[in-house]
Parts: structure tokens; C-alpha cells; sequence
């Protein structure tokens, strides 16, 4: 099968020859001791399975029918009502938890902030009591722009406590991809920031945000955290202080929890797909709580005792699910840091966990990769004792990195749950349960619930240790709902693909134990560094120069990003290729789309190849720049 993204690197074993078995303590710790038990009953009795675990959350009222099926349209929890701040934060103020931390926080510039889930939930209410007198309404879209900072997973809940659907903007991104997003939810009300670190750097959100207000009129208020302390502009009538607002009678403690019905929206998120306009992929209230809550629990073995960090952003799916509302759901301590991985030093991490007694690690394999490049000796100096579990996502990894993670970081006690899932799919979907046994490299199996497989254009299985689609044939709880405003590409892109079935992208194989194996996109979708950037975003980005007239970008293996854009360019006639044209267009990029999308080299070309009827044919470029064979080259124009 030809994919333009297809081969991850360094490549993924086609089958590992060892096998790692869970040991008797991690056994005896886990709450799913028999997967294929758990496995079977969730298939053959879905609604009993999800229902039982929907009722150790609390609902306002429960539901009369677990699941609706409307293809390819689905509803969980059909007529209950139900709010996840309600079971994330008001719910375990009744319990000991009151008191214990739900949220640590430590700042690149080593400062630290705790927050217990009285504290939390206190601070919660006072901005929603904020938010909700400035006007702001359930089903009212608020844009958040913010660091990694506790205010990002406030302004989250405050939100979703008032019914106010949240677009949480990566702080990675720029103007143009800031513009796009609020532009798309028409937000009313832009949380920001004066500035955040990263690196030892200030990035100047403000300016941004600014920037991309300018061109989105729809904003009223801009709300500005002060982080930095950097003078910015602000602008009368529309800017106003966090601070300043959190400090008036209208920031009370006391906000009564909106009563949403389970399936009204509690967030977008926009993700990157084959177009240049960003898919708002649409989650709500009830069934993403019960998704995040499970998964969390079972894979991860979460426990009171635990500390957990997912060292994601909150501005991703990965965090959302599992810095922000799965560990809150399930009352446990959630750490966070705000910073880069190797500052001030490539010890940063392993003096985090070591200082804050981190329980289970939850990462992406590019900065496992991007750490392993230091050596031993920076985790070597560090007790990691505490870490029983760990687990990665994002892109496959690498049996290297798999292994190194598990015995340099794990010490060879901690197994590695490799968690495969999507923006779309809310919740993890292929991932071990610490009772499995491990292969390096591999996903292993569905998660309870999940029905997965690999199969042909048709729908049909294909064999053992063959590539297909990586398809997923039945609704789950924390599945999106639709794609914000775009039902009809939500069914074209998801349902329509292969019959009767969700496509996820990605290809993948099986093998002969059944597990599953994911390669990578098949789309044209790349991911760097584990970030999901659409190969039209950057194109669209790069045409915006005064010297280009035309581009096509492509994602070439890298050693620790996994892929890195490369981009071809034709210049507009009057414009010479030079050194200093590519650092400029590699700026534009970055200020336009975000640091994350600069491409990582430039290449001038008098003409793209292109099919017959016009289209970039990015899989020949990619082709060529492998050196691979050009495969089927008929439809080209001369
Ligand atoms: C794409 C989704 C939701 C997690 C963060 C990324 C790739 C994700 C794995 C994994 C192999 C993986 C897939 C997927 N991916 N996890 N464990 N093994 N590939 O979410 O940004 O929506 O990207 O990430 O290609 O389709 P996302």
C-alpha cells in the first residue's frame, strides 16, 4: 500500500522477538487483572459495560438509553444530565480529597504552585462567576491562548462549569492559526497572557493574540493573565487584567454548576487534517467524561497514592484528557511543569520526578529520543524509585527508544503503556493494560469497549503482518461528535472512507497474537515532534510571501522530531533562491503558523510535479527525496 507518511523512523519492528511480562507487583497493583475477561464482556454487552462504568461518576439525572446510533452520528448517555467539573472538582469537595492536591505546578524558572481541590475548585468558581457576569452564557464559544501555566486548566473548568464550550489554542501557534480558530468558534471572549517561557525565552502571547484579533473582529473582551510581567498594550474597552478581575466582588467563590445535558458540547479542539482550514472536532460533557475517567483509571492503575504527570500541553488533546480532566476525575495529583525538557539542564525531567516523587510518567517518544541524545549519566544522577509506570503517545516508537525508556528511565520495573488514539477519539483506544504483556513497539490491543481492526479500501481483514487502514468499527463514549459546523465533513472524512466503519488515518498491521503494529498517516498529515500539522496549513502559511508562487510541503524522517517538514518552493519571477530567502521564509512560517510548523529545510524548484488535472503530487517529491522508487507516475504532466 502507497502512503505519502506511511514508514515511521527509525522503523517500526514488523514483530519484536522478546515479550515483557507484567510482574506479580505490577499484577497484583492493577485494577484490570484479566484483559481478555474484560475485553470479551465489553463486546458482548457494550451497554451494560459502559453503564456500569458511567455509574461510578454522579449524574444529576441519569440516563435513559446508554447509546443511540444514528450513522454516522452518535449520542451517549441519551437524556441524562450531567457536568465534568461537577465530577471533576465539586463532587470530591464531599470527601477526604477536599484537602488533598489535585493540581502542582512548577515553572521553568524552577517556582512551583500547588493547588488542593478545595483550592482549585475555589478558584474555578471565581472566574466562572467572572466569565458568567461579563456575560458569557452556556453554549457562548470562549478562545483560550495561555502558557502552561494553572491558569490554562482553570479557564478550562470555568468554562465547562458554566456551559461555555472552550477552544483551548496551542500557545505554540501564531497569528494566522490563532485568527483561523477564533474565527471559526466567532469567540466573543480571548483568554491570554502577557507572555510565557520557554526556554529560558519570553514568547509574547499578547502580541499574537493581539495580532490576531485585529483580523478577528468577533472578539469583545480580551482577559490577560499576567505572567510575566513584560509591559504590553492594553487596549481600553476591550483588555482587561485577570488579576484585576479576580480581585472585584463579581469573582465570587460561590458559582452554582450549570446543569448541562450529557451531550451538550464542553469543548473544541482544532487539529490539523488533508485542507488548510483547521477541523474543530467537537466533545462533550457526558460521554468524554466516562471515556477519559476509564481509560486514566485502567491503564495507568491510578490510585490516591499516586502523583501523575502527563508532560503534554494542555493545548492538545493529550491534554485535555489527561492533564486536565482524566486525573481530576479520578481525584488524583496532577503535575504539570511550564517548561522546556533540558532547562536549565537535560536533568530537568528526573529532578522533577525525583523532587516530586512522580508515580507514572505519560510522554511522547520524541522527547524520549530527544532526552535519550544526553546519555545515561543525566538520569543516572537522579532517585527515580518512585515511578512504577510509564507510558507514551503521539507516534509510534521506536523498539530503541522503547527500550531505553524502560531500562534507563523504568530501571526495568516500569512497564510502558503505548497508547494510540486521536484528537477525534477523545479517550486512548489501542493500548496495553499493565496486566498485558508487552511487545516494543507495538500498541498491543484495543482498549475494552473498542473494536478495532485492520482491513482493505473494501472493509475486509487483511492477514497477519500485512498493511491496511487502521479502522475502529463501533461508537465509543468519548468519540467526537461532529466536526464544529461541518457535520457533512465530518461524515465524509470519518465515515465515508471505508463501508460502515470510522477511519482513523493511519495505517497499521496485526500480528499473528494479535497485536496491533500502527505505521503512521496515510493522509497528508504530518506529525513533528508529535505535534499533528497539515501539510495545506504550511503551504497556505508559505504562499502568504510576496516570493512565492507556489509550494508543497512533505514530512522526511528525523532522527529525534520522527518527521520534519520539508518544503519546496517556486519563487514568483523577479525573486533569486538564496541562504538568506530560506531563514526568511523558515521566520514567516514561524510567525504565521508557529514555531512548531518552520520548516526544517527549504528547497527552490522551477516547477512542482502535478498530476494531469492540477494536483501537487507530494508523494513523487517525497519519493525522490528518499530516494525511493517513484511509483506509479502516469497521471504526471509533462
Ligand atoms: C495521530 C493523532 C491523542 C494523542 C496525541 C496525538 C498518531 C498517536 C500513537 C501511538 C502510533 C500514534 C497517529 C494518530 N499516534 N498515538 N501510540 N502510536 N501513532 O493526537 O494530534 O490527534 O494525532 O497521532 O498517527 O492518527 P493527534
Amino acid at each position: 500500500m502507497s502512503s505519502p507518511n506511511a514508514e515511521s523512523v527509525p522503523a517500526t519492528a514488523p514483530a519484536a522477538p522478546e515479550w515483557f511480562r507484567p510482574s506479580a507487583e505490577v499484577l497484583q497493583h492493577a485494577w484490570v487483572k484479566d484483559y481478555d475477561k474484560v475485553y470479551k464482556r465489553s463486546l458482548e454487552d457494550p451497554e451494560g459495560f459502559w453503564s456500569d462504568i458511567a455509574k461510578e461518576l454522579e449524574w444529576y439525572k441519569p440516563w435513559d438509553k446508554v447509546h443511540e446510533w444514528n450513522y454516522p452520528f452518535a449520542k451517549w448517555f441519551v437524556g441524562a444530565k450531567a457536568n465534568i467539573v461537577h465530577n471533576a472538582l465539586d463532587r470530591h469537595l464531599k470527601t477526604w480529597r477536599r484537602n488533598k492536591l489535585a493540581l502542582i505546578w512548577e515553572g521553568e524558572s524552577g517556582e512551583s504552585r500547588t493547588f488542593s481541590y478545595y483550592e482549585l475548585s475555589r478558584e474555578v468558581n471565581r472566574f466562572a462567576s467572572v466569565l458568567r457576569s461579563m456575560g458569557v452564557k452556556k453554549g457562548d464559544r470562549v478562545t483560550i491562548y495561555l502558557p502552561r501555566i494553572p491558569e490554562l486548566p482553570i479557564a478550562m473548568l470555568a468554562c465547562a462549569k458554566i456551559g461555555a464550550p472552550h477552544s483551548v489554542v496551542y500557545g505554540g501557534f501564531s497569528v494566522e492559526a490563532l485568527r483561523d480558530r477564533i474565527l471559526d468558534a466567532e469567540s466573543k471572549v480571548l483568554i491570554t497572557a502577557d507572555g510565557g517561557y520557554m526556554n529560558g525565552k519570553v514568547i509574547k502571547l499578547k502580541e499574537i493574540a493581539d495580532e490576531a484579533v485585529q483580523k478577528a473582529p468577533c472578539v469583545e473582551i480580551e482577559i490577560v493573565v499576567r505572567r510575566t510581567g513584560q509591559p504590553v498594550p492594553m487596549e481600553a474597552g476591550r483588555d482587561l487584567w485577570y488579576h484585576d478581575l479576580m480581585s472585584l466582588p463579581i469573582a465570587s467563590p460561590r458559582c452554582e454548576t450549570e446543569q448541562t445535558d450529557a451531550e451538550d458540547p464542553l469543548f473544541m479542539l482544532y487539529t490539523s487534517g488533508t485542507t488548510g482550514k483547521p477541523k474543530g472536532i467537537l466533545h462533550t460533557h457526558g460521554g468524554y467524561m466516562v471515556g477519559t475517567y476509564i481509560t486514566l483509571k485502567w491503564i495507568f492503575d491510578l490510585k490516591d497514592t499516586d502523583t501523575w504527570w502527563c508532560a503534554a500541553d494542555p493545548g492538545w488533546i493529550t491534554g485535555h484528557s489527561y492533564i486536565v480532566y482524566g486525573p481530576l476525575l479520578n481525584g488524583a495529583t496532577s503535575f504539570i511543569y511550564e517548561g522546556a525538557p533540558t532547562f536549565p539542564y537535560p536533568n530537568r525531567w528526573w529532578s522533577m520526578i525525583e523532587r516530586y516523587g512522580i508515580s507514572v510518567l505519560y510522554t511522547a517518544p520524541t522527547a524520549i529520543r530527544g532526552l535519550m541524545r544526553f546519555g545515561e549519566a543525566w538520569p543516572g544522577k537522579h532517585d527515580l524509585s518512585s515511578l512504577r509506570l510509564l507510558g507514551s503517545v503521539g507516534e509510534p516508537i521506536n523498539p530503541e527508544a522503547w527500550r531505553w525508556y524502560h531500562r534507563v528511565i523504568g530501571r526495568g520495573r516500569c512497564p510502558i503503556m503505548d497508547t494510540w488514539w486521536q484528537t477525534e477519539t477523545g479517550m486512548i483506544m489501542i493500548t496495553p493494560l499493565p496486566c498485558v504483556a508487552l511487545k516494543p513497539g507495538s500498541a498491543t490491543r484495543p482498549f475494552p469497549g473498542v473494536e478495532a481492526d485492520v482491513v482493505d479500501e473494501k472493509g475486509n481483514p487483511v492477514p497477519a503482518n500485512t498493511d491496511g487502514f487502521l479502522v475502529l468499527k463501533r461508537p465509543w463514549p468519548a468519540m467526537m461528535r461532529t466536526i464544529y459546523k461541518d457535520p457533512e465533513r465530518y461524515t465524509q472524512l470519518y465515515w465515508n472512507k471505508v463501508p460502515g466503519v470510522y477511519t482513523t488515518g493511519d495505517s497499521a498491521r496485526r500480528d499473528a497474537d494479535g497485536y496491533i503494529w500502527v505505521i503512521g498517516r496515510m493522509d497528508d498529515v504530518i506529525k513533528v515532534s508529535g505535534y499533528r500539522l497539515g501539510t495545506a496549513e504550511v503551504e497556505s502559511a508559505l504562499i502568504t510571501h510576496p516570493a512565492v508562487a507556489e509550494s508543497a510541503v512533505i514530512g522526511k524522517p528525523h532522527e529525534v522530531k520522527g518527521h520534519a517538514i520539508k518544503a519546496f518552493v517556486v519563487l514568483r519571477p523577479g525573486h533569486a533562491a538564496s541562504d538568506a530567502l530560506v531563514e526568511e521564509l523558515r521566520a514567516h512560517v514561524a510567525h504565521h503558523l508557529g514555531p512548531i510548523a518552520k520548516p526544517e529545510e527549504i528547497a527552490f524548484l522551477p516547477a512542482l510535479p502535478k498530476t494531469r488535472s492540477g494536483k501537487i503530487m507530494r508523494r513523487l517529491l517525497k519519493a525522490r527525496e528518499l530516494g525511493q522508487a517513484e511509483g506509479d507516475t502516469s497521471t504526471l504532466e509533462e
